[in-house]
C-alpha cells in the first residue's frame, strides 16, 4: 500500500462539504519542497501554488513574467511534499487568455507535468468558455475574482476593488458565471467585506478570501507575507504570524561572526 493511499486526500468534493457544514477552509500558498511538507504536516486544506511565486521567489514586480515551465517547476516541487493537501496551481499570465484550445493546453501541461490536483484562473465572464473546455477534460478549476494581479497594468493600482456598484455588479454575475461554467471555488481578493459576503451566499461553491473580510468560505494568504519573510509589506488584510526576515538575518549574522571568528567548525564539528 502507498503512503498516499494511507492518508485520506482533501478533494474538491471535500471543500464542497466543508462550505455545506460551516467549516472554514484554510490555504497557504507554497512553490518549493520543503515549505510545502511543512504547510501539508501542518493541516492545510489547499496549497496554492500561486504566480505570486514571480514576486516573492524570483523578485518580480508583477505576476506578469512567470512562465508556465517556471509554474509547472514551482508546482512538481509542491506535490512531491503534499500528502494530504489538494494542490492548485495559477495558470500564469499569457498561457489561457488566447483562447479556450490554449487554455487547456496549459492545463493539460501542469496536470501532466506536474501531477497537481487543479488550475486556477482569473477573470469572470470573459473566462468561462476557456473554464467549461478545461472542465470538459476532466481538470478541476478554481476561479478567481476582485482584484486579479495578472491585470495590474489595467487597474493601474493594487486597491480594494468593486466599491462601486457597477463593479460589484458585474461581479455578482461573474460568480454565478464561473459557479455555471464549473468551477469547484473561487479566490475573492481585496473587496468590501459586505460584497464577498454575499456573492459567497449568492452560490454553492465556497468563497476563498485574501482581503475580502471574514464572510468567505475560506481565506488564503501567501506564505512569505504571514511568515514575515517579505519584510515592509503590510497591508491591512495580513496578519503576520512571525517575523522570519529579522529571525533568519539574525541567524545569518551569527554564522557570519562564528566563521569571521574562527569559532565554526568546533571541536564536535569536524571529523
Ligand atoms: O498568486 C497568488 O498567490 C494568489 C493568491 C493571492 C490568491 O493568487
Amino acid at each position: 500500500m502507498s503512503v498516499n493511499s494511507v492518508i485520506k486526500r482533501i478533494t474538491t468534493n471535500t471543500l464542497q462539504d466543508m462550505k455545506m457544514r460551516g467549516e472554514k477552509i484554510a490555504m497557504l500558498t507554497s512553490y518549493d519542497y520543503s515549505m510545502a511538507k511543512i504547510v501539508d504536516d501542518a493541516g492545510i486544506d489547499v496549497i496554492l501554488v500561486g504566480d505570486s511565486a514571480s514576486n516573492v521567489m524570483a523578485g518580480h514586480e508583477t505576476t506578469l513574467p512567470i512562465t508556465l515551465d517556471q509554474m509547472i517547476y514551482h508546482a512538481a516541487s509542491v506535490v512531491r511534499a503534499a500528502k494530504r493537501s489538494l494542490v492548485v496551481v495559477d495558470l500564469p499570465f499569457g498561457s489561457y487568455q488566447g483562447n479556450s484550445k490554449e487554455a487547456l493546453h496549459s492545463a493539460i501541461r501542469i496536470m501532466k507535468e506536474s501531477g497537481a490536483h487543479a488550475v486556477k484562473l482569473e477573470g469572470g465572464q470573459e473566462i468561462c468558455e476557456s473554464v467549461a473546455r478545461i472542465i470538459t477534460a476532466g481538470i478541476p478549476v478554481m476561479g478567481h475574482l476582485g482584484l486579479t494581479p495578472q491585470s495590474i497594468h489595467k487597474f493601474g493600482t493594487y486597491t480594494v476593488r468593486a466599491k462601486e456598484e457597477a463593479e460589484a455588479n458585474k461581479l455578482k454575475a461573474d460568480i454565478i458565471a464561473l459557479q455555471e461554467a464549473g468551477c469547484f471555488a473561487t479566490v475573492l481578493e481585496k473587496i468590501p467585506a459586505k460584497l464577498a459576503e454575499e456573492a459567497t451566499a449568492s452560490v454553492k461553491i465556497p468563497t476563498i478570501g485574501i482581503g475580502a473580510g471574514p464572510g468567505c468560505d475560506g481565506q488564503v494568504l501567501v506564505i512569505h507575507d504571514m511568515l514575515g519573510l517579505n519584510k515592509g509589506f503590510k497591508p491591512r488584510f495580513l496578519r503576520q504570524y512571525l517575523n522570519l526576515f529579522d529571525e533568519i538575518n539574525g541567524a545569518v549574522k551569527a554564522y557570519l561572526n562564528d566563521v569571521k571568528a574562527g569559532d565554526f567548525p568546533g571541536e564536535k564539528e569536524q571529523y
